[in-house]
């Protein structure tokens, strides 16, 4: 039997130890403000995603109203939709029914809230490990909150630190912290903009009992405020006094919207925690259609109704392209720093490459040392004849000897991306959500690997000539060209970077690509005909070799000629076709990071 709509003014006060740190000024308490502050209202919100020919509903006919100073809980059984319904509100997702409108303006006609009015706390870690507690929220302070002076700067970070009782491991790097502190610091990263809705996905799970109540109560404290919704999806039915609402949702449907001390109530059970295996009693349609004949009652009852429209507070102004580009640079080089084994697994293969390059052509140097005049001179025919074989093995020396310095140029240069973008997809679609643009995320990705890029191409190449005198016509274009197989391979690895799953996938398919580097260049195996036209337009290698070839000394050029099958392209054209893969890999990077992707 379903219980009718509760007595009225019966709204529940609920009465919490505040610790020391809640006293912070993010967190006034305001709970008179609930009936005349702005409103989250979602009309008839349907979610349906298409699956083949198959139209699959994820959320149906959802209707919700909630006040701002308010905190509500989300929970329902797994799979039922609760963080596509906080995707949805945060307009990660679109919904393909319905509308959602905050203060009255409609969320999907004009617009959706502003990345300052938003804060988005995904069910997965979002920080950086390597960083410390106050460089993480310095960090964000940095991309999504212009502050005025070095003052105002430091004011934030030291109220958002208080606000979240962080302050006492503030020097702390991230991988060190508890569960609970990771928490803690997740919603930290969230208040630096002073958002107006706070949307909190299974923020509590895996933590123990004391823990989730320490972190309910600050979500609790947070939502204190006449500007602010909290809300939070949670699987525990455990502390839901301190929720001022709780929605319950079953198979992608409203089947309870009201405060927690009336759940009990309404589904005619002892305790919250029976919610559940009393939902499995009855269809999901009768659930929601119940919930239908009893919704307005409810809201009337709990002032849900008819908030008067106010204007929400002044959020925080995004900062600039500029400001943000020097953000993520400046923290890009500072977690670089931060890791040694990055950092010597990055000098070895600097340094130590070159040298692979010396060992392997040791016999080869000698040969391109004496160069051919320096012959003795025998009899002129026998000398002709020895002077004819020597050079055919010089040509394919140093053919051979460029194209070890291409091939360890491309592996380094997949080592410098493969894992730069997948390997914290999900902290930049979080800080995307919160303002930052993908171009200046793409352009400090660049200025930062052009730094290795142009160490690791301008060692090898100056190392190796100095060893091997390369018989080039001029070294510079020579250098040029090293350098643009290297940012090449850099950016197309990026671009991988950005579109793969996971850091592991990137990496493999990197590796993969520099493996047939080597074999469809043409340049050490013959290709059949055809098939060389078809791969070489892809292959970087393929044509930093080229081109360098094309730039010997006309000498030894006909005897390279001599030792290969394989087309020589001319050396503007490997000029053109590698600006183009740098072209390419950047955009294909690009595209990458400005699809959203957030499954996982
Ligand atoms: N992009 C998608 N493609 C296909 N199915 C999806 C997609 N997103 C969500 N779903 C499905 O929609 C349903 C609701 O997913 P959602 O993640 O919202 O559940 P949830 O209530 O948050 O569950 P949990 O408590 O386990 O986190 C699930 O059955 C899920 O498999
Ligand atoms: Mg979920």
């Amino acid at each position: 039997m379903m219980a009718g709509p509760v007595k009225k003014n019966s709204w529940r006060k609920t009465t919490i130890s505040e610790p020391a740190f809640l006293s912070s000024p993010l967190l006034h308490c305001q709970p008179e403000a609930l009936k005349t502050s702005p409103v989250l209202d979602l009309k008839e919100i349907q979610f349906t995603i298409q699956k083949g020919k198959e139209e699959i509903p994820l959320l149906q006919n959802i209707n919700l109203q909630v006040p701002t100073g308010h905190f509500m809980a989300i929970v329902g059984p797994s799979g039922c939709g609760k963080s596509t319904l906080l995707k949805l509100i945060a307009g990660i997702n679109q919904e393909t029914g319905g509308s959602i409108f905050w203060n009255g303006r409609n969320l999907s006609e004009e617009g959706d809230l502003e990345h300052s009015e938003i804060g988005y706390v995904p069910q997965f870690s979002i920080a950086f490990e390597a960083l410390t507690v106050e460089e993480n929220i310095e960090s964000a302070v940095r991309l999504r909150s212009e502050t005025k002076n070095r003052a105002a700067f430091d004011d934030l970070v030291d109220s958002v630190l208080a606000s979240t009782g962080l302050e006492a491991i503030r020097d702390r790097q991230v991988k060190v912290l508890s569960g609970g502190q990771r928490r803690r610091l997740s919603l930290a990263l969230e208040l630096v903009t002073d958002p107006v809705l706070l949307l909190c996905d299974e923020v509590t799970s895996g933590l123990d009992p004391k823990s989730e109540q320490e972190i309910v109560e600050l979500m609790h404290q947070l939502s204190r405020n006449e500007h602010r919704l909290v809300a939070n999806v949670t699987h525990s039915l455990a502390n839901l006094d301190l929720y001022d609402s709780v929605l319950v949702l079953d198979a992608g449907r409203v089947v309870y919207h009201g405060p927690p001390r009336a759940l009990e109530h309404y589904f005619s059970v002892e305790k919250a925690e029976d919610v559940y295996p009393r939902l499995a009693k009855r269809k999901t349609e009768e659930w929601a259609e119940s919930w239908e004949k009893h919704r307005l009652a409810y809201y009337e009852s709990f002032a849900f109704k008819n908030p008067a429209n106010t204007e929400s507070s002044v959020s925080a102004v995004t900062p600039g392209a500029l400001p943000q580009f020097f953000a993520l640079l400046s923290r890009r080089w500072k977690i670089f720093f931060r890791d040694k084994g990055q950092i010597f697994l990055q000098l070895a293969i600097m340094i130590g490459f070159p040298f692979l390059v010396i060992i392997f052509e040791l016999e080869g140097v000698e040969q391109t040392r004496r160069l051919s005049d320096t012959l003795p001179a025998l009899s002129e025919y026998k000398a002709e004849q020895e002077a004819m074989a020597f050079n055919l093995n010089l040509g394919g020396v140093v053919s051979g000897l460029v194209m070890f310095q291409v091939i360890l140029l491309t592996l380094m240069g997949s080592n410098n991306s493969a894992r730069e973008i997948a390997g914290e997809r999900y902290i930049f679609e979080k800080e995307k959500l919160g303002g930052v643009r993908p171009v200046v995320y793409i352009a400090s990705k660049l200025a930062f690997l052009s730094v290795l890029v142009l160490l690791q191409s301008f060692w090898m190449a100056i190392f190796v000539q100095s060893v091997c005198e390369i018989p080039s016509q001029s070294f510079v274009p020579h250098l040029l060209l090293l350098l643009l197989v290297n940012g090449a391979m850099t950016a197309i690895c990026l671009g991988i970077s950005s579109l793969a799953k996971t850091a592991d996938q990137a990496s493999l398919l990197s590796i993969y690509l520099v493996g047939f580097q080597l074999p469809l260049s043409g340049a050490v195996l013959a290709l059949p005909e055809w098939a060389g036209w078809l791969s070489r337009p892809f292959i970087s290698a393929y044509w930093s070799w080229a081109g360098i070839m094309d730039g010997m000394q006309r000498d030894y050029f006909r005897y390279i000629e001599e030792v290969t099958d394989t087309w020589l392209a001319p050396m503007w054209l490997a000029f053109l076709v590698l600006l183009v893969h740098v072209a390419l890999g950047l955009f294909i990077a690009y595209i990458g990071v400005k699809k959203p992707r957030w499954d996982n």
